[in-house]
């Protein structure tokens, strides 16, 4: 009995011992975590009941679970469900379930459908936590609210906030193909297992709906724009509407990726000219088989004429043609077209950056009203850096939609730290000048355009099978960033990691997290592209430098086409002498960055062509600064990991090593970048390496001998 008693004793000592976060993780709850609190947080947390009078809809079980599911988690057991009020209970309101109590919050109709309202307050003599909102879907948002402000250590007894999303549509894009592989995917497969679906719904899915709707992504594409005609049979609308079935509930609509050519390749008609009208009534019948299947559906996205997939231009037809017939047959049904601006052709021989704006602004003001234009973040390619694209706030007359890309196709891919709330917001801040005072990304976003109105943003999905969701923990941010942002496009960077980090990893460690979050994406930008290069990615993978390549297929495709490095000069002039893409830009811009003295450093090399001698504002030649700033990029890739190793007291051991080899890798593929690209400037500059710099370890050459015919994610 006495040995039995001792060891009682110590187990318990031990479980006392061991502090919350120190069990083992291993990233599949992502930031909905709730380990267990201690007495003093839980306390605070002051949540005894959960109080939602009437009956709940499956939206109205999904904030109560979730809220269930989270106290449980911090304090050990669930708070009970519960009609009549007490002390610190959480009470959920609409005017339809519970008039009196959502009256407590003034103006609670301009939130809007998907806003809510947090707030304590004395009721009856009770003190509550109301959530309130117009909907369901609020009440769900408002929950999650509540819960990122507990997670994130806010001061629960002082809640008084109200929100509402300033974009209509927040939508992932899953880059997913139909045998379950993902385009540019580095996080394992695709989550949806097409196979198996319509009849088995993997439960990954509600905890996708979760995740999503924690941060108000209201809408997914599920699979790649890259799209296949059978998407749109009817074994796949099947399959489709099996997902929007889990999704609804967590307000989440479903939305298909449209391959222009369709009904020409399934043989049901002989073209698929847009103005052929058994072609605009093969869309519409199939319009309508799509929305007896998925009542909700949201719509199509479109890549059309551009690198090798069907469009209307095709037939001689134009942009809008192809939109607007799609957005008819949709329209009856209320969805919309979000039709790609990301097109570039070979036969043209004008600077790629042009091209988009070159064909769609003149056809600004000849789209359908349920058609919105999706622009992606920069004229390329989702490079680290990039200026915003010059179609924002130059369509005066068309509703744009934001394409940011949240998995890492040219950022180092799920083993790089890049986190890209810095970059996200930095486009979202960039004034177009396109309007006198100012008028940011952000505001063209929010403001919309056409007789609609319509707003959004989308994101490119960087989820998989992988059990961390995002192939590393720290690539889940991104997701986080994007959700947030689409939300809130003004809503700050680090203040967003802050809010992840704090949920994510113990508070203790949050700051110092945040700090390293912060830096990594300028980290990356050092070590791969500095001072405004761009596209020096390897062939087809994106994975490692190769500003080398100048030998495939279009001149387009290859890194010298976009760095112009010789003796003389590195850079891509686009001023008025150059390629001319600057005129693109609002005339103050433009005059101001076609003076290289006056374009930001951190754009230079992106607008003009300048002599190796340049002298930059440092004092020092181009030659000298772009050598430095890749050494920059790879001393912080090393400070990355040496803060990190600082944290280990307080991280679990798994994610702890997980992060650990991560960076590791990602110190010694910066030193490859920087290695490699120093080698290649200086064999085409002819320049010695400026005073006191390393010499790369390896030869030019063995560098340019490295393949990686594996690599993952190749469309
Ligand atoms: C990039 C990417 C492709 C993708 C394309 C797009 O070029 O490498 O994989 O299909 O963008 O956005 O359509």
């Amino acid at each position: 009995m006495k040995r039995i008693l001792g060891a009682i004793a110590l187990l318990v000592a031990t479980a006392l011992a061991v502090p919350a976060w120190a069990v083992e993780e291993d990233g599949y709850q992502l930031w909905m975590r709730y380990r267990p609190l201690d007495r003093a947080a839980q306390a605070r947390l002051d949540a005894s009941a959960i109080i939602y009078q009437g009956a709940a809809s499956p939206t109205v079980n999904a904030a109560i679970g979730e809220l269930q599911r989270a106290t449980k988690g911090w304090a050990g057991h669930a708070a009970p469900l519960r009609s009549g009020l007490q002390d610190g209970a959480i009470v959920l309101a609409t005017p339809a379930n519970a008039p009196q109590l959502a009256a407590q919050i003034d103006g609670l109709k301009t939130l809007g459908a998907e806003g809510y309202a947090l707030k304590r307050l004395k009721l009856q003599g009770r003190r509550i936590t109301l959530i309130a909102a117009n909907t369901d879907i609020g009440l769900l948002y408002g929950s999650f609210a509540w819960l990122r402000a507990a997670g994130s250590g806010a001061a629960l007894d002082k809640l008084d906030e109200r929100s509402a999303p300033k974009l209509q549509l927040r939508v992932l894009n899953h880059w997913d193909n139909l045998d379950r592989t993902v385009e540019r995917g580095y996080a394992g497969e695709s989550i949806w297992d097409w196979w198996a679906l319509p009849e088995v719904r993997d439960r990954r899915y509600i905890d996708y709906a979760r995740a999503n709707a924690s941060l108000g992504i209201n809408g997914a594409v599920l699979n790649n724009v890259n799209s296949k005609a059978e998407i749109l049979t009817a074994p796949w609308i099947a399959k489709a509407a099996a997902v929007a079935d889990v999704l609804r509930p967590y307000g989440i609509r479903v939305y298909l990726s449209a391959r222009f050519s369709t009904p020409l390749e399934l043989k049901e008609t002989a073209t698929a000219d847009p103005l052929a009208p058994e072609v605009a009534a093969w869309w519409r019948r199939k319009a309508d088989e799509i929305y007896r299947a998925i009542p909700d559906f949201g719509g199509f996205l479109v890549k059309a004429n551009s690198e090798g997939q069907p469009g209307p231009q095709d037939y001689h037809r134009s942009h809008a043609d192809g939109a607007n017939m799609l957005a008819q047959a949709l329209a009856p049904h209320k969805g919309i077209v979000m039709w790609r601006a990301f097109v570039y052709a070979a036969e043209k021989p004008v600077d790629r950056a042009r091209q988009a704006y070159d064909e769609f602004k003149p056809l600004d003001g000849s789209f359908a009203p349920n058609v919105m234009v999706q622009v992606k973040n920069g004229a390329i390619d989702f490079q680290p850096r990039e200026p915003f694209h010059p179609l924002f706030g130059a369509m005066k007359h068309t509703p744009l939609m934001m394409e940011f890309q949240i998995t890492k196709e040219y950022l180092g891919f799920a083993t790089h730290l890049a986190y890209l709330g810095p970059l996200f917001q930095e486009t979202l801040r960039s004034d177009t000048r396109q309007r006198e005072g100012g008028w940011t990304v952000a505001q063209v976003l929010e403001e919309g355009a056409g007789p609609a109105g319509l707003t959004g943003m989308a994101g490119v999905a960087n989820i998989g099978s992988s059990r961390t969701w995002s192939g590393s923990h720290f690539d889940q941010a991104n997701w986080y960033a994007f959700g947030r942002l689409a939300w809130n496009p003004q809503a700050s960077a680090r203040h967003i990691a802050q809010e992840w980090a704090a949920q994510t990893f113990p508070p203790a460690a949050a700051k110092d997290i945040t700090d390293m979050m912060m830096m990594s994406r300028e980290a990356v930008v050092n070590y791969m592209t500095p001072l405004g290069l761009h596209h020096l990615m390897g062939t087809g993978h994106h994975h490692g430098p190769a500003p080398w390549v100048d030998d495939l297929g279009r001149p387009d495709w290859n890194p010298v086409y976009y760095h112009k490095a010789d003796r003389k000069g590195v850079g891509f002039d686009r001023t008025a002498g150059g390629s001319g893409a600057l005129a693109q830009y609002a005339p103050e811009l433009a005059r101001r960055w076609s003076d290289p003295r006056s374009t930001p450093p951190e754009l230079l090399l992106w607008f003009h062509h300048l002599p190796w001698t340049y002298a930059m504002p440092s004092g020092r030649d181009l030659w000298t600064e772009l050598v430095a700033h890749y050494d920059l990029g790879v001393s912080q890739a090393d400070e990355l990991r040496k803060r990190w190793a600082k944290l280990r007291p307080m991280i679990d051991a798994e994610r702890f090593e997980d992060v650990s080899t991560l960076l590791d890798k990602q110190y010694k593929e910066a030193l490859w970048w920087r290695d490699a690209s120093v080698a290649y400037f200086q064999s085409v500059s002819g320049l010695p390496l400026p005073a006191g710099v390393r010499a790369p370890e390896r030869s030019l050459e063995e560098y340019k001998r490295q393949r990686f015919p594996f690599a993952p994610g190749r469309g």
